[in-house]
């Protein structure tokens, strides 16, 4: 996700927002900027690709013009607008006295868009930022709050919608930063006569370890010697002073051991942030969308094409669309799609996923589908890549850059996103009524927060895995959405343990993979919710006694409540309750904590790199 770096005090404030931006690397970013101010006109310098391209533009246009005490710099990781110099930050207002920074979304960007264009004001990018720069030049020069930095600041927050941190800088107040943080991270750094914003504390954890964290709506006024932190109607509020006990390297990954446990961690944000602003007004959007509702309508067939957990969430694709759309689809690894010569159409929709939209084989399968007439959707996570590009829609997941190879918070993000293609099928062919998007949409939202309680099983996990110790090989067992879930849950097994591990239908067992279960052999069963189709949970229930009669050891996850497992159960873990459709999203997160920590006992000391893997393949 985009990295924010603020500094107010007495040094030169580029060179600290260079390193602050130098050690956000890690975030992942495709541009980055700086915007500077010593009262005398505000000095911005943005580049697309990597900080090496803004230092080149920095020497070009000389230290000199970028003199001053008070600077604002980001990273950014494009979500709405290609990775472009235009689209990088800083943005400028249009008097060219307020520079912002932001990360987030800002979810009504389009109108407030619409608003400025009719006021005459040119929008330099495409982007859902730009706009704060310029509405609160609007609110600084005009009106109530016409020559008040901070009245300024609160009237244009208090207009935004979304998730957002932000940093606003205005040239006539050059000793001063006003930041806000809602839902997205906020830190303010404690100097001695200088201050320090970061989205986090590797922001400037080389100047200072003393350190507040903001609140949910607050606001922070900086200034070298003070900060003063405000709610969103001006009303003091208090930030949470704590001290920095990481080095540089620990605060990178937040404290956590790995990039890959960060980022089980960041699933309940990176759902929530794919969901928001799909769902306005009773409609459920796209992002990118050339495909009508019109075209939507005319599909008759759906196939989804996709590599690794991409493939598992493109499983779940299939069961969500054939259940919501009634149309048939198809799914297939991409590496075999266009080999085996699919039969396409016009009327085929072909849903393409991937994290990288990088990745050979899901590029050549969409290249293939294109050429035979079919359209074509990408689920993707790296704005600007290729395969959107080639696409003629896009839908956006916002699991931010994934470090770890193994694949989590952008799996669970792609389940999600491929659960509002099925909707917005749906609702472009009629065959699901307004008020049941609605219902399914309500129940997708609640799942970030199941996440946050699902993530707290880690010690229960952790306390498995030391009980399983090297384990040799492990089964995954699971029906209906659940099987997925059990295939993913192997796949991270692999990935991260180098062991062996296989992911079955549990009604698939009795027709060969019984024969493999043995004594303490440990095998997983994902249970379908007992209120969903209770025929297939009783069914899994007599597949666990299976098991079980033949020495394997159970871990079981299942619904809060379900207590018709717990007899079967040599390990019981609760996932909360949900509809059917919605429990991959819950039962993937302890096998993601279940493979890092076998991971360890079979000797795998670093579970972001696995061997022989890469992030994007970009080879067939
Ligand atoms: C690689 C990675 C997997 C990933 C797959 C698809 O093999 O190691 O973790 O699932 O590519 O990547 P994509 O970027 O297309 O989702």
């Amino acid at each position: 996700m985009c990295g924010i770096i603020g500094y107010v005090g007495q040094r030169q404030g580029l060179p600290i927002a260079l390193d602050g931006l130098r050690n956000m690397e890690y975030r992942g970013y495709d541009s980055a900027g700086i915007a500077i101010t010593q009262g005398a006109g505000i000095a911005a310098v943005k580049r697309a690709g990597k900080l090496q391209n803004l230092e080149d533009r920095i020497d070009e246009v000389g230290v000199e013009s970028l003199k001053g005490t008070t600077a604002i710099g980001h990273t950014r990781w494009a979500t709405h607008g290609r990775p472009i110099d235009e689209n990088a930050h800083p943005h400028l207002s249009y008097d060219g006295k307020v520079a912002i920074v932001h990360n987030g979304i800002i979810e009504n960007f389009a109108s407030l868009r619409d608003e400025l264009r009719a006021a005459g004001i040119e929008l330099r990018s495409e982007t859902d930022s730009e706009v704060a720069a310029h509405l609160l030049a609007r609110a600084y020069n005009e009106g109530e709050t016409a020559g008040d930095f901070r009245a300024s600041a609160l009237a244009v927050l208090n207009r935004l919608e979304g998730a957002f941190t932000i940093l606003f800088m205005h040239d006539d107040h050059p000793d001063q930063i006003i930041a806000a943080r809602r839902s997205t991270p906020l830190i303010v750094g404690v100097g001695e006569g200088e201050m320090f914003l970061g989205s986090d504390v590797a922001a400037f954890i080389e100047h200072t370890k003393h350190a507040v964290e903001l609140g949910q709506d607050n606001v922070v006024i900086l200034r070298a010697d003070e900060y003063e932190i405000l709610n969103f109607d001006g009303t003091p509020a208090t930030g949470r002073p704590f001290e920095i006990d990481w080095d540089l390297a620990a605060a990178e990954k937040g404290g956590y051991d790995s990039f890959m446990l960060k980022e089980i961690h960041e699933q309940p944000a990176a759902v929530r942030d794919t969901l928001a602003g799909h769902y306005q007004d009773g409609r459920v959007t796209l992002d990118e969308q050339n495909l009508t509702d019109e075209d939507l309508k005319y599909i008759d067939q759906v196939f989804v094409v996709a590599c690794g957990s991409a493939y598992h969430s493109g499983l779940l694709a299939k069961y969500a669309i054939e259940h919501w759309v009634r149309v048939p689809v198809q799914i297939e690894v991409a590496s075999e799609f266009r080999y085996r010569d699919p039969i396409l159409d016009e009327r085929t929709l072909v849903l393409a996923i991937s994290q990288s939209g990088e990745t050979a084989d899901t590029l050549e399968a969409v290249r293939h589908a294109k050429a035979q007439g079919a359209k074509v959707l990408a689920v993707c996570n790296t704005n600007g890549s290729q395969i959107p590009r080639e696409s003629d829609a896009v839908l956006y997941t916002h699991a931010g850059p994934e470090i770890g190879v193994a694949s989590t918070k952008a799996f669970l993000a792609q389940v999600a996103a491929n659960y509002i293609v099925g909707l917005a099928l749906a609702q472009a062919k009629g065959t699901k009524y307004p008020d049941e998007i609605a219902e399914i949409y309500r129940s997708l939202e609640e799942i970030p927060a199941k996440i946050e309680r699902v993530l707290e099983c880690e010690e229960q996990v952790t306390g498995i895995a030391e009980v399983l110790g090297a384990v040799r090989t492990m089964l995954f067992l699971g029906r209906g959405v659940g099987y997925p879930v059990a295939l993913e849950g192997a796949l991270k097994l692999k990935e991260l343990a180098y062991i062996h591990a296989e992911g079955f239908p549990a009604g698939e067992l009795k027709h060969g993979p019984i024969a493999l279960i043995e004594d303490d052999l440990p095998v997983v069963v994902i249970v379908p919710s007992p209120r969903g189709v209770t025929v297939l949970h009783s069914k899994i229930v007599s597949n666990i006694q299976e098991i079980r009669a033949r020495g394997a050891k159970t871990i079981v996850i299942a619904e809060e409540g379900d207590t018709a497992v717990e007899p079967y159960a040599n390990w019981l873990i609760r996932i909360p309750e949900s509809p059917s459709m919605m429990q991959p999203l819950l039962a993937t997160v302890p096998l993601q904590y279940l493979a890092a920590e076998i991971a360890g006992h079979c000797g795998n000391t670093d579970i972001d790199k696995p061997r022989n893997l890469a992030k994007s393949v970009t080879v067939e």
